[in-house]
């Protein structure tokens, strides 16, 4: 970095969600995305047409090594994940991931451990971390405001027009419930230790269109998970990117024994009605104006970009946080294919 703040990122994985992190790399103050890597040379070409300072890499490990990077930012499939996070780790240099930090428990460990040993930030892309409305519950349950918290219902389901993409990638759990798992563990503050789930497969892809779960945590909090690729194509859009449209239809209600809390991504006041076209476009999370990209996504990039100047271990989003719902997601998909509770040693 230097004796200027100014901050040099690569950025691997130039899909849908790596071109609105680029967007927003590409704005931030002192920041220079110097290095893309994917390995469609026509997605590396389009980034460097819209970042000339750029190179571009079709190999995640060069870029690495010749990039000469103060931080780099993972947003590749997520089966890419754990070796990526672990390779840019063991060169020392700062990393940001996106969601699931790894496709399993022990490698989500792994992981952990591996960023505690380098030293450096590693932070984990749960974007509703940074969202106004997320953190805001947050901090009327820390403040106590709820009383002591009874349950904590999440769904999020998402558009049938996407499942072809992720049925044969992650199961739904690692790709979307993941993001209520750890909001459920933000909110509760308390480990889990029982799962039962079961889920339902209709399509004939490897993955299931849905998986419901029932996850009790140490404090006695009840927690339910529901998420399905079944939202149909004529539903409201909220998300509607130059290159990504579609439907995240996601709630979540907090009880306790003093109040509620509840969010809809779907209430949002803005609607846009045209000839075969209806959206409720969500302004929180990612908002596209003027080509600009704000919300949490920018929130959340701004927040790990000071991490890596200030060497800051502490972030918003905990990677034991992270570790812990990977347990959590592979006790849901134990529990659904074994038809049993599966309990959880937090512990072990
Ligand atoms: N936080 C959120 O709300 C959110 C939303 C959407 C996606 N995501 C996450 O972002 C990540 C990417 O998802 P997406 O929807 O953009 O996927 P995508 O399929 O649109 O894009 C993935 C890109 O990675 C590239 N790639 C493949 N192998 C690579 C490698 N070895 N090195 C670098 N790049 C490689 C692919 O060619 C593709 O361009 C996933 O982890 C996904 O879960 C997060």
């Amino acid at each position: 970095m230097g004796t200027s703040d100014r901050v040099r990122v690569g950025l691997a994985g130039l899909g849908r969600f790596g071109k609105l992190h680029a967007a927003v790399l590409g704005e931030l103050a002192n920041v220079e995305l110097v290095a893309v890597c994917d390995p469609q040379a026509t997605e590396v070409a389009a980034m460097l047409g819209r970042h000339e300072q750029a190179r571009g890499f079709a190999s995640f490990e060069t870029m690495l090594d010749e990039a000469d990077l103060d931080a780099v930012f993972i947003v590749s499939p997520e089966p890419l994940h754990t070796d990526q996070v672990l390779a840019a780790l063991a060169r020392g240099i700062p990393t940001f991931v996106e969601k699931p930090l790894a496709m399993t428990a022990v490698d989500g460990e792994r992981v952990a451990a591996a960023a505690v040993e380098a030293g450096v930030p590693l932070q984990v892309g749960f974007v509703l971390r940074f969202d106004t409305q997320h953190a805001l519950l947050k901090s009327q349950i820390a403040r106590g405001e709820l009383g002591q918290i009874v349950s904590l219902r999440a769904k999020r389901n998402a558009s049938k027009a996407w499942f072809p993409d992720y049925g044969d990638r992650a199961h739904s759990v690692y790709e979307t419930s993941i993001h209520d798992i750890d909001l459920l563990l933000w909110y509760a503050g308390s480990p889990v230790m029982r799962v039962q789930a079961v889920e339902r497969h209709l399509s004939g892809l490897r993955y299931p269109d849905g998986c419901w779960a029932l996850v009790e945590f140490a404090s006695g909090a009840v927690g339910i998970l529901e998420t399905s690729w079944l939202v149909p194509d004529g539903a409201p859009a909220n998300v509607i990117t130059p290159t990504w449209r579609g439907t995240i239809d996601a709630e979540i209600e907090v009880v306790g024994v003093a109040g509620t809390g509840r969010i809809r991504l779907l209430d949002a006041p803005l609607s846009l009605w045209s000839a075969g076209f209806t959206a409720a476009p969500e302004t929180g999370l990612w908002p596209e104006v003027g080509g600009s990209i704000g919300g949490a996504l920018r929130e959340e990039d701004a927040h790990f970009i000071d991490r890596v100047r200030r060497g800051a271990p502490e972030s918003i989003a905990s990677v034991a946080d992270a570790a812990m719902g990977l347990r959590i997601a592979e006790a849901i998909v134990q529990s659904a294919a074994s038809g049993t509770a599966v309990e959880i040693d937090p512990q072990a």
